[in-house]
Protein backbone atom coordinates (compact mmCIF):
# COMPACT_ATOMS: atom_id res chain seq x y z
CA UNK A 1 0.00 0.00 0.00
CA UNK A 2 1.17 3.31 -0.90
CA UNK A 3 1.29 5.97 1.85
CA UNK A 4 -1.36 8.45 1.83
CA UNK A 5 0.09 11.93 0.58
CA UNK A 6 -1.59 15.35 -0.15
CA UNK A 7 -0.88 15.43 -4.19
CA UNK A 8 -0.84 19.12 -5.63
CA UNK A 9 -2.99 18.92 -8.49
CA UNK A 10 -4.45 21.02 -11.51
CA UNK A 11 -7.90 21.09 -13.40
CA UNK A 12 -7.18 19.71 -17.03
CA UNK A 13 -10.67 20.30 -18.34
CA UNK A 14 -14.07 18.73 -17.92
CA UNK A 15 -15.36 15.81 -20.26
CA UNK A 16 -16.96 12.37 -19.92
CA UNK A 17 -16.18 9.00 -19.23
CA UNK A 18 -16.43 5.91 -21.48
CA UNK A 19 -19.99 5.58 -20.23
CA UNK A 20 -20.61 9.50 -20.91
CA UNK A 21 -20.71 10.64 -16.98
CA UNK A 22 -19.36 13.83 -16.04
CA UNK A 23 -15.91 13.33 -15.00
CA UNK A 24 -13.21 16.16 -13.53
CA UNK A 25 -9.86 15.61 -15.11
CA UNK A 26 -7.00 16.61 -13.07
CA UNK A 27 -2.82 17.14 -14.23
CA UNK A 28 -1.04 14.97 -11.40
CA UNK A 29 2.68 15.28 -10.81
CA UNK A 30 4.02 12.62 -13.82
CA UNK A 31 5.54 10.03 -11.40
CA UNK A 32 2.58 9.95 -9.41
CA UNK A 33 0.79 6.11 -9.50
CA UNK A 34 -2.41 4.93 -7.91
CA UNK A 35 -3.70 1.68 -8.56
CA UNK A 36 -7.09 0.20 -9.89
CA UNK A 37 -9.54 0.53 -6.90
CA UNK A 38 -8.19 2.91 -4.69
CA UNK A 39 -9.40 5.99 -4.00
CA UNK A 40 -8.82 9.65 -3.32
CA UNK A 41 -10.08 12.33 -0.87
CA UNK A 42 -10.59 15.63 -2.82
CA UNK A 43 -11.82 19.47 -1.70
CA UNK A 44 -14.58 19.83 -4.15
CA UNK A 45 -15.82 22.70 -2.37
CA UNK A 46 -19.00 21.46 -1.25
CA UNK A 47 -19.02 19.57 1.90
CA UNK A 48 -18.67 21.69 4.49
CA UNK A 49 -14.51 21.67 4.49
CA UNK A 50 -15.01 17.99 4.37
CA UNK A 51 -13.07 16.09 1.37
CA UNK A 52 -14.90 13.92 -1.07
CA UNK A 53 -14.03 10.18 -1.13
CA UNK A 54 -13.94 9.38 -4.91
CA UNK A 55 -13.19 6.50 -7.16
CA UNK A 56 -10.72 7.51 -10.16
CA UNK A 57 -12.19 6.60 -13.23
CA UNK A 58 -9.79 6.90 -15.76
CA UNK A 59 -5.77 6.78 -14.37
CA UNK A 60 -3.11 8.05 -17.29
CA UNK A 61 0.79 8.93 -16.55
CA UNK A 62 -0.03 12.81 -15.38
CA UNK A 63 -3.61 12.57 -15.68
CA UNK A 64 -6.56 11.56 -13.14
CA UNK A 65 -10.35 11.57 -13.66
CA UNK A 66 -13.16 11.70 -10.78
CA UNK A 67 -16.44 11.50 -11.04
CA UNK A 68 -18.03 14.95 -10.32
CA UNK A 69 -21.86 16.33 -10.90
CA UNK A 70 -22.56 18.02 -14.32
CA UNK A 71 -23.00 21.29 -12.83
CA UNK A 72 -18.97 21.66 -11.64
CA UNK A 73 -18.04 25.27 -11.33
CA UNK A 74 -14.70 24.12 -11.68
CA UNK A 75 -12.18 25.30 -14.39
CA UNK A 76 -9.25 24.73 -16.32
CA UNK A 77 -6.13 25.51 -14.67
CA UNK A 78 -7.83 25.69 -10.81
CA UNK A 79 -5.71 23.88 -8.24
CA UNK A 80 -7.02 21.28 -6.49
CA UNK A 81 -5.73 19.26 -3.43
CA UNK A 82 -5.88 15.64 -3.03
CA UNK A 83 -5.55 13.02 -0.18
CA UNK A 84 -4.43 9.73 -2.03
CA UNK A 85 -4.02 6.96 -2.80
CA UNK A 86 -6.74 5.72 0.11
CA UNK A 87 -6.17 2.10 0.81
CA UNK A 88 -5.24 -1.04 -1.69
CA UNK A 89 -6.47 -1.33 -5.01
CA UNK A 90 -6.70 -4.76 -7.41
CA UNK A 91 -3.85 -6.92 -7.75
CA UNK A 92 -4.47 -9.34 -10.06
CA UNK A 93 -1.95 -12.02 -10.38
CA UNK A 94 0.61 -10.97 -13.18
CA UNK A 95 0.27 -14.48 -14.68
CA UNK A 96 -3.62 -14.33 -15.05
CA UNK A 97 -4.62 -13.93 -18.51
CA UNK A 98 -8.56 -14.67 -18.31
CA UNK A 99 -10.50 -11.65 -16.06
CA UNK A 100 -14.08 -11.84 -15.12
CA UNK A 101 -15.27 -8.61 -14.25
CA UNK A 102 -19.01 -7.47 -12.47
CA UNK A 103 -20.30 -4.47 -10.40
CA UNK A 104 -23.69 -4.20 -8.40
CA UNK A 105 -23.84 -0.78 -9.95
CA UNK A 106 -25.72 -0.05 -13.20
CA UNK A 107 -22.65 2.04 -14.49
CA UNK A 108 -19.17 0.55 -12.89
CA UNK A 109 -17.19 3.41 -13.00
CA UNK A 110 -15.45 2.02 -10.22
CA UNK A 111 -13.78 -0.74 -12.79
CA UNK A 112 -13.13 1.17 -15.50
CA UNK A 113 -9.03 1.84 -14.09
CA UNK A 114 -9.14 -1.70 -13.96
CA UNK A 115 -10.50 -2.49 -17.15
CA UNK A 116 -8.11 -0.51 -18.64
CA UNK A 117 -4.97 -1.93 -17.14
CA UNK A 118 -6.39 -5.21 -18.19
CA UNK A 119 -6.92 -4.15 -21.70
CA UNK A 120 -2.96 -2.23 -21.59
CA UNK A 121 -1.67 -5.69 -20.46
CA UNK A 122 -3.53 -7.38 -23.13
CA UNK A 123 -6.20 -10.42 -21.09
CA UNK A 124 -8.95 -11.57 -22.40
CA UNK A 125 -11.64 -9.85 -20.53
CA UNK A 126 -15.33 -10.68 -19.70
CA UNK A 127 -17.87 -8.87 -17.99
CA UNK A 128 -20.57 -10.34 -15.95
CA UNK A 129 -24.09 -8.70 -15.63
CA UNK A 130 -26.12 -5.72 -17.12
CA UNK A 131 -23.68 -4.10 -19.01
CA UNK A 132 -24.15 -0.49 -19.56
CA UNK A 133 -26.08 1.11 -23.19
CA UNK A 134 -22.41 1.74 -23.98
CA UNK A 135 -19.07 2.44 -23.27
CA UNK A 136 -17.39 -1.06 -23.05
CA UNK A 137 -14.97 -2.02 -25.52
CA UNK A 138 -15.90 -4.24 -28.17
CA UNK A 139 -13.32 -6.63 -27.33
CA UNK A 140 -15.06 -7.09 -24.03
CA UNK A 141 -17.68 -9.85 -23.95
CA UNK A 142 -20.44 -9.85 -21.94
CA UNK A 143 -22.65 -12.85 -20.24
CA UNK A 144 -25.53 -12.25 -18.19
CA UNK A 145 -24.84 -14.25 -15.20
CA UNK A 146 -21.45 -14.42 -12.90
CA UNK A 147 -21.47 -17.85 -12.85
CA UNK A 148 -21.40 -18.26 -16.62
CA UNK A 149 -18.31 -16.94 -16.31
CA UNK A 150 -16.57 -18.50 -13.52
CA UNK A 151 -15.25 -22.15 -14.85
CA UNK A 152 -13.28 -20.01 -17.29
CA UNK A 153 -11.30 -17.54 -15.75
CA UNK A 154 -8.50 -17.28 -13.78
CA UNK A 155 -9.08 -13.62 -11.88
CA UNK A 156 -12.59 -12.61 -10.58
CA UNK A 157 -12.96 -8.55 -9.45
CA UNK A 158 -16.17 -7.55 -8.27
CA UNK A 159 -17.01 -3.99 -7.25
CA UNK A 160 -20.41 -2.98 -4.99
CA UNK A 161 -21.44 -0.87 -2.52
CA UNK A 162 -21.30 -1.55 1.32
CA UNK A 163 -25.20 -1.35 0.94
CA UNK A 164 -25.22 -3.69 -1.86
CA UNK A 165 -22.79 -6.23 -0.51
CA UNK A 166 -24.46 -8.84 1.89
CA UNK A 167 -27.20 -9.61 -1.18
CA UNK A 168 -24.07 -9.79 -3.40
CA UNK A 169 -22.84 -12.50 -0.53
CA UNK A 170 -25.52 -14.10 -0.34
CA UNK A 171 -26.15 -14.44 -4.02
CA UNK A 172 -21.54 -15.94 -4.05
CA UNK A 173 -22.73 -18.22 -1.91
CA UNK A 174 -26.02 -19.55 -4.01
CA UNK A 175 -23.37 -20.30 -6.59
CA UNK A 176 -20.59 -22.23 -3.92
CA UNK A 177 -18.17 -19.76 -4.75
CA UNK A 178 -16.20 -20.72 -1.46
CA UNK A 179 -15.39 -24.20 -3.56
CA UNK A 180 -14.34 -22.81 -6.23
CA UNK A 181 -10.18 -22.20 -6.91
CA UNK A 182 -10.20 -18.50 -7.91
CA UNK A 183 -8.05 -15.33 -7.75
CA UNK A 184 -11.11 -13.51 -6.01
CA UNK A 185 -11.19 -9.65 -5.13
CA UNK A 186 -14.39 -7.23 -4.00
CA UNK A 187 -14.09 -3.30 -4.04
CA UNK A 188 -16.46 -2.36 -1.50
CA UNK A 189 -17.14 1.39 -1.72
CA UNK A 190 -18.14 3.02 1.62
CA UNK A 191 -18.13 6.45 3.63
CA UNK A 192 -13.94 7.42 3.48
CA UNK A 193 -13.69 10.43 5.81
CA UNK A 194 -10.67 10.30 7.59
CA UNK A 195 -9.01 8.36 4.76
CA UNK A 196 -6.35 6.82 7.62
CA UNK A 197 -7.96 4.64 10.16
CA UNK A 198 -9.06 7.30 12.55
CA UNK A 199 -13.33 7.83 12.50
CA UNK A 200 -14.88 4.74 11.81
CA UNK A 201 -17.39 5.86 9.17
CA UNK A 202 -15.81 3.40 6.23
CA UNK A 203 -16.64 -0.01 8.57
CA UNK A 204 -17.36 -2.66 6.59
CA UNK A 205 -18.89 -5.81 7.94
CA UNK A 206 -17.60 -8.72 6.02
CA UNK A 207 -18.31 -12.53 6.70
CA UNK A 208 -15.80 -12.48 9.47
CA UNK A 209 -16.03 -9.37 11.08
CA UNK A 210 -15.38 -5.86 10.84
CA UNK A 211 -12.61 -3.99 8.51
CA UNK A 212 -12.35 -0.40 7.83
CA UNK A 213 -12.35 0.28 4.08
CA UNK A 214 -9.32 2.62 4.33
CA UNK A 215 -7.01 1.05 6.13
CA UNK A 216 -7.65 -2.77 5.09
CA UNK A 217 -9.78 -2.11 1.99
CA UNK A 218 -11.25 -0.97 0.05
CA UNK A 219 -9.81 -4.11 -2.34
CA UNK A 220 -9.96 -6.99 -0.26
CA UNK A 221 -9.52 -11.24 -1.26
CA UNK A 222 -13.10 -12.29 -1.79
CA UNK A 223 -12.17 -15.06 0.51
CA UNK A 224 -11.73 -12.40 3.36
CA UNK A 225 -15.45 -11.99 3.09
CA UNK A 226 -17.02 -14.95 3.00
CA UNK A 227 -18.41 -17.29 5.81
CA UNK A 228 -17.86 -20.80 6.24
CA UNK A 229 -15.27 -23.10 5.59
CA UNK A 230 -13.23 -24.78 2.36
CA UNK A 231 -11.13 -23.46 -0.49
CA UNK A 232 -12.00 -19.62 -1.19
CA UNK A 233 -10.73 -17.25 -3.73
CA UNK A 234 -7.39 -16.07 -3.01
S1 LIG B 1 -12.43 6.75 6.79
FE1 LIG B 1 -12.08 7.09 8.88
S2 LIG B 1 -11.63 5.09 9.62
FE2 LIG B 1 -11.79 4.84 7.48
Amino acid sequence: MRPVRRIPTEVHSLGLDAFGEPVLRLRTPPAWQIDPGQAVLADLGDSCGLLSPLFPCEVAPGLLSLPIEADSTFRPGMPLSLAAPIGTGFRPPPASRRWLLASSEAVPRRLLPLLKQGIERGVEIVFAGEPPAHGLPLSIEVVSRLDQGLAWSDYLALDTSRQALPSLLASLAGMGIASISLAAEILVASDILCGWGGCGACAVHGGRGWYLACVDGPVRPLGSLLEGTGRRGA
